[in-house]
């Protein structure tokens, strides 16, 4: 820190270099290290007491190194400038156009949605759902197959003829559940671009009453069963359906995340159980569920939410196969699922829980994978481990077992926020999407914002310093945290990590919400969330925030898709969103010339413009010249 040209700065900066406050020393010289390590300078972090020379970091750049990095970029657009109209933006040489929308039919006997009355009962398991989430592409017997999540569903479009979407009938809740979940859908490429192939044998909508299997440690646990399924073995539904990952043996795997918001009391009295509390089950809903369907009354059915909140395996290649429910996989609110194979061919699945100070998750499979062989235990038989970060830039991967956690192998399956909390894991704020590297050992995790940092406890009572990956208090912006396992195998127990990228605001803040040296006016955003490497491994960076492009988020406009290049740490605007919308789930076909892109819950009528109801829409973007591009 004593190199750095300090005319420029300001007292208060000036003050802070003199001055560092000592709990941040050690995160600058993990900011040097990091820059050092990854062979850039001007590198990606600056901030702590290194907040204040993080301009000058930027300025220490050499034209010379800025040339060579611009010469050796692999991105292969202009990047776009900020948006805050209605409708999708690319870069100049590349298009897009709608794959497919809510309500869009699956099947040649259902017409399209009429906005006005919404889908009917009748019709609503065999459209696209609403509010695409993480998708996945599967080639299978030449035919390409995209599974991908319905996350909610916005009540007052779904039911029009109700108050406010307020349910009135089971007819109305069957609805709703109908059109939340996962879609299985062929989609081919003809004259008139990407369309979804109606009536083909792989066409599916899985829901919230399709059955399932569930299956690990918590199967057949008291902790699961119920008067319908007294074995406990057998559960109806996925919900809230966030994050997807596929694994080598080609199934998909969709991911429950907030579905404590589907189970209420009809019950005043009810007293809710002790473990309800850390999942933010309460009394009320949101969709009223609990009212027309008595699953969804804890008063009546009190493990019924303990069957929901994991990771669900599906084959898409088998429309009449019944999805299972992995809870070895941990039950948390689960964003994603990433998978990648250990040098020693076991099973890695990284997983963030979202909520405010929850963890960061890896599962490792006792079995290895061998192609052809029986994969059918290999999510069921392993060990859960949550991570604890260290501000020295080291960090471990704790096991969640019966001797770390005093806990029995299905309550940690069932209780694994309360087990981890029980190993002291590294409170986080707000794990999303974890991304792997494919061309390098190290995965990625968008830490997307928490405001409550430094101020408040989690869930379960858990402190949320200011330090290690999450640097910041109240931090409005996110950042993206990566780490790089030791012996450059995911399945070690230990790794080393550095932050690749510190989201802010450099025109409204000169501190650490400035954000870190890669972030700029020119590519600036907040809230990072879905995340995917493209094959070469370039980093899709997805954002879900504040789009209101006023006070600490002016200059940022609509949410984004930006691409950021590992090796550089250059990020850079790829797609704006429409107002409103948040840009989640992505995806290639197999050829890798089209890009798949969801765009969430926008507010105004897009894509079918003025006049019509916005629609969650998944797009397909290609570039002008059919020049691959993922
Ligand atoms: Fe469904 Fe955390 O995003
Ligand atoms: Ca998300
Ligand atoms: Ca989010």
């Amino acid at each position: 820190m004593t190199d750095v040209d300090t005319s420029k700065l300001s007292w208060d900066e000036w003050d802070e270099l003199q001055n560092p406050p000592p709990a941040e020393i050690d995160f600058d010289r993990l900011v040097e290290r990091a820059i050092s390590r990854r062979g850039f300078l001007g590198g990606v972090l600056a901030f702590g007491s290194a907040a204040a020379a993080m301009g000058t970091l930027g300025n220490l750049m050499s034209s010379t190194s800025a040339e060579a990095q611009e010469a050796a970029s692999r991105f292969q657009f202009k990047p776009l400038p900020i948006a805050t109209d209605n409708t999708v933006h690319v870069p100049e040489g590349y298009s897009w156009q709608p794959l497919a929308k809510w309500g869009q039919p699956l099947f040649s006997n259902v017409p399209d949605v009429d906005p006005a009355k919404g889908v009917s009962l009748e019709n609503s398991d065999k459209v696209f759902g609403e509010n695409t989430d993480g998708m996945e592409l599967f080639v299978i017997g030449g035919h390409q197959v995209i599974a991908i999540n319905h996350e909610y569903v916005n009540p007052d479009i779904n039911l029009p003829h109700t108050e406010k979407g307020v349910p009135q009938s089971a007819d109305d809740v069957k609805i709703l559940q109908n059109m939340q979940g996962v879609t299985v859908m062929e989609v081919a490429e003809g004259e008139n671009g990407w369309q979804i192939v109606l009536d083909s044998p792989f066409n599916r909508r899985i829901h919230h009453n399709t059955p399932m299997t569930l299956s690990g440690p918590a199967a057949g646990s008291d902790l699961v069963k119920t008067a319908a399924d007294p074995n406990g073995t057998d559960s109806l539904g996925t919900f809230n359906n966030c994050g997807a990952g596929r694994t080598p043996w080609g199934t998909y795997l969709t991911c429950e995340e907030n579905f404590n918001g589907y189970f209420g009391s009809t019950d005043a009295n009810f007293v809710l159980p002790e473990d309800y509390a850390r999942y933010g089950i309460t009394a009320e809903t949101r969709y009223a569920y609990e009212k027309f369907d008595a699953r969804f009354d804890v008063s009546k059915n009190p493990n019924e939410p303990r069957r929901a909140g994991y990771v669900v395996e599906i084959d898409p290649s088998s429309a009449t196969s019944t999805p299972v429910k992995r809870t070895a996989l941990g039950r948390i609110k689960h964003e994603n699922a990433a998978v990648v194979i250990a040098r020693d061919g076991r099973v890695v699945v990284y997983m963030g829980d979202d909520e405010r100070g929850e963890f960061l998750y890896k599962y490792v499979s006792n079995g290895i994978y061998v192609p052809g062989g029986d994969t059918s235990k290999l999510l069921d038989e392993g060990t859960l481990f949550v991570a604890k970060f260290s501000d020295d830039g080291t960090g471990e991967w704790v096991a969640l077992t019966p001797e770390s956690t005093g806990m029995k192998m299905d309550e940690i399956c069932v209780f694994t926020r309360q087990a981890a909390s029980k190993v002291g894991a590294t409170t986080m704020d707000r794990p999303e999407w974890v991304a792997i590297n494919p061309v390098a050992i190290e995965a990625y995790c968008a830490l997307t914002n928490n405001s409550k940092r430094g101020i408040k406890k989690n869930a379960g009572g858990d402190e949320m310093p200011v330090g290690g990956p999450n640097p910041r208090a109240e931090n409005e912006y996110g950042q993206i945290v990566r780490w790089y396992p030791e012996n450059d195998d995911h399945a070690d127990a230990k790794f080393k990590w550095d932050l690749f990228c510190m989201a802010g605001n450099p025109d409204v803040h000169k501190d650490a919400y400035a954000g870190s040296s890669n972030i700029n006016s020119g590519n600036m955003f907040n809230s990072p969330d879905g995340m995917m490497f493209d094959t070469t491994g370039l980093l899709w960076i997805q954002t879900d925030g504040e789009d209101s492009n006023e006070g600490d988020f002016a200059g940022q406009g609509n949410n984004q898709m930006l691409a950021g290049d590992p090796v550089t740490g250059r990020i850079e605007r790829f797609l704006t969103a429409p107002k409103g919308a948040e840009v989640t789930g992505q995806t290639w076909s197999a050829d890798k010339r089209t890009h798949f892109v969801g765009i969430q819950h926008p507010d105004a009528p897009f894509p079918d413009g003025e006049g019509k109801l916005p629609r969650s829409t998944v797009i397909a973007i290609k570039r002008d010249d059919n020049a691959m591009i993922g």
